[in-house]
């Protein structure tokens, strides 16, 4: 989804460039189209310039910003809803007078009534965005005073923003605002900076606001003031980042995504280990009694992409574990589907970066009909995070690549301790119990490490599929909630068709779709379920499949059926996602290079999916 950047600065240093260098740390959102405007002392006029595509069209055009002079500026990569990709359409937009400049991510519902009215006003638009709405009712209202004419616009537009603003009057100053979308504000000693998220400012300085819906801010050189939508001024206080640049950086690898594979063991210990004190699980961010989880009905999941399969397996685990009915729903669905939820129901939300637009939009939903909510959100300070009643993080650290890896395993972790903790408030698991499955969890980061080690025979076996044009992904119960994932992460980003099939499923219907030499990536871990899938896999084989299976150490059974044999090592059956699902992330990574595509920014996917 697009990224918003603004710097404004006292010293000699030009704005442009390090405009450039924070988009470039937010390339990972994904994008079509990039642009700038920075104030120039000299002419005393905004200056802007836009491409279609990478940055570096942006970079080469400008000569890494050199040509766009001047040390107040704003930034953005574009992902295009409305219109197509091309330099008109890209932002920054600006008023005819070339006065006041605007960047925005987000989307404006109320655009079209806007913009006619404007229209009849003698208002010319010369692109098809929603965007451009908002800087022409800027110029419409301009009255010399940006911080009310904002506002009076704020108070206006229907819809979800995060903005920077340009005034060519105002010298020096950069506006913000935000309503839904996400928008920082970062201040060092001579310099201020905007950002759609951390990693874009993080090496110019580690002080950061996080702005509440319906604020404005004033950044000057070195100063910051924040007001609401009333024009009052809001006292905030700075949050110092802890994580370094590094973490947010490739570390000699070829992709983030590689990169961030490599991490999940200590993703998975960072998560799990504050969690588990003298042996048992205890979730103190939950702010619950045992009696109050044993007062819970029913359990929602509600969550988009990755998320969503990370709560399909909490689904398994939580009623097999706690025996609690759990409804796991696609929060696109759940927020327009008039959720039947009543007094004692628990509804949890799964977001990595906590600002995906429908996943918000379910949590407001399920708090209006008045269910407690949970959050399980990587990115803090986020509008899940702050918005649900209560948050438990994920500590995955930032994650770059648009493919989720290592915070889609951390979600897995929280659901696994949820399951643990409610199980034993509700009496279904004793201390042994408890025990026994907290040893299970703390040997997965090695586990992973071990399948790591094997990366190279994945690497081997993706070459050889390179030229699939469709895959299919078979498992039962848990093991469909691995094929889910692992097919998803081979679409995504090698761009080979595939879809997950629950394995008993498939003979209707899908099987027609098996032929001579297609590859079936069979998901077998499940004890009671295992030889009801061999006789899927024979079915598959009988029309000429291919079959690569994934099964726990100890079942050779499988290699009498299977072609190729993936092994993982032993665990309790309910957490074996996070071991089969690390050679699914390989082969879909592997495939991918294979292929020569650009792994970390799949076309036309975004890594934090801001519109509905
Ligand atoms: C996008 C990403 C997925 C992610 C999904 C949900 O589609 O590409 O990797 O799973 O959004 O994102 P969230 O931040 O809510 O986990």
């Amino acid at each position: 989804m697009c990224g918003i950047v603004g710097y404004t600065g006292s010293g000699a240093k030009q704005a442009a460039p390090i405009l450039l260098d924070s988009l470039s740390k937010l390339e990972y959102r994904g994008y079509d189209s990039a642009g700038m405007a920075v104030y120039d002392d000299e002419t005393k006029s905004i200056q802007f310039q836009k491409t279609v595509g990478r940055l570096k069209g942006l970079y080469d055009r400008t000569h890494g910003g050199a040509d766009l002079k001047g040390t107040c500026g704003i930034g953005h990569t574009r992902w295009a809803t409305h219109g197509e990709p091309t330099e008109v359409n890209a932002h920054p937009h600006l008023n005819s007078k070339q006065t006041i400049a605007v960047v925005h991510n987000g989307i404006i519902e109320n655009y079209l009534r806007w913009r006619k009215r404007l229209q009849d006003k003698g208002y010319i638009f010369k692109s098809d965005t929603d965007t451009e709405v908002i800087v022409q009712m800027l110029d419409y209202y301009y009255d010399g005073d940006p911080l009310k004419t904002i506002t009076t616009v704020m108070q206006r537009l229907e819809g979800s923003y995060a903005l920077g603003i340009l005034f060519s009057d105002h010298a020096g100053e950069i506006y913000a605002a935000r309503k839904d979308s996400p928008l920082i504000v970062g201040k060092a000693d001579d310099a201020a900076f905007i950002a759609s998220d951390v990693p874009a400012i993080l090496s110019y300085t580690r002080n950061v606001y996080y702005m509440e819906n319906e604020e404005v801010a004033r950044l000057t050189p070195g100063a910051v003031e924040f007001f609401n939508i009333d024009e009052e001024p809001v006292q905030k206080e700075a949050v110092t980042v802890s994580w370094d640049i590094h973490a947010a950086e490739k570390g000699g690898y070829e992709y983030f995504m590689l990169k961030e594979i490599h991490e999940e063991p200590k993703a998975v210990s960072d998560t799990l280990n504050p969690r588990i004190r003298d042996g048992h699980v205890v979730i103190d961010e939950l702010n619950m009694t045992d009696e109050e989880i044993r007062g819970i009905h029913k359990l929602f999941i509600v969550a988009c992409g990755s998320a969503y399969h990370a709560g399909v397996t909490g689904k398994y685990v939580m009623e097999g574990l706690a025996r609690i009915p759990v409804e796991v729903d696609i929060a696109s669905e759940f927020r327009y589907r008039d959720p039947i939820i009543e007094e004692g129901d628990y509804v949890i939300i799964i977001s990595q970066s906590g600002e995906t637009a429908d996943s918000l939009a379910a949590l407001r939903e399920a708090k209006k009909r008045g269910a407690r909510t949970l959050g399980i959100i990587n990115v803090v300070g986020s509008s899940i995070a702050r918005e649900a009643d209560n948050v438990m993080y994920t500590w995955a650290g930032p994650e770059i690549a648009v493919a989720t890896t290592k915070a889609y395993q951390t979600q897995l972790i929280a659901m696994y301790l949820l399951s643990i903790r409610f199980a034993k408030a509700r009496g279904k698991i004793d201390d042994a119990q408890e025990k026994a499955l907290i040893d299970d969890l703390k040997a997965l980061p090695e586990q992973i490490r071990m399948q790591l080690a094997s990366k190279a025979d994945i690497q081997k076996f993706a070459n050889r599929y390179l030229a699939a044009e469709h895959v299919f992904f078979i498992g039962r119960g848990i093991d469909y909630a691995i094929s889910l994932e692992g097919s998803l992460k081979l679409k995504e980003i090698s761009y080979v068709h595939s879809e997950a099939y629950p394995a008993g499923e498939l003979k209707h219907g899908t099987i027609s779709l098996i032929e001579d030499g297609r590859l079936v990536v069979a998901v077998l871990t499940q004890p009671n379920l295992i030889k009801k899938e061999i006789s899927n896999i024979v079915e598959v084989k009988s029309r000429g499949a291919f079959v690569m299976a994934v099964t726990t150490v100890g079942n050779t059974e499988v290699e009498k059926t299977a072609d190729y044999v993936v092994y993982v090592p032993k665990t309790n059956p309910y957490f074996v996602n996070s071991l089969a699902v690390v050679p699914l992330q390989l082969f879909g990574y592997y495939v991918a290079i294979g292929r020569g595509l650009d792994v970390d920014k799949p076309r036309n996917l975004a890594k934090s999916v801001t519109v509905e």
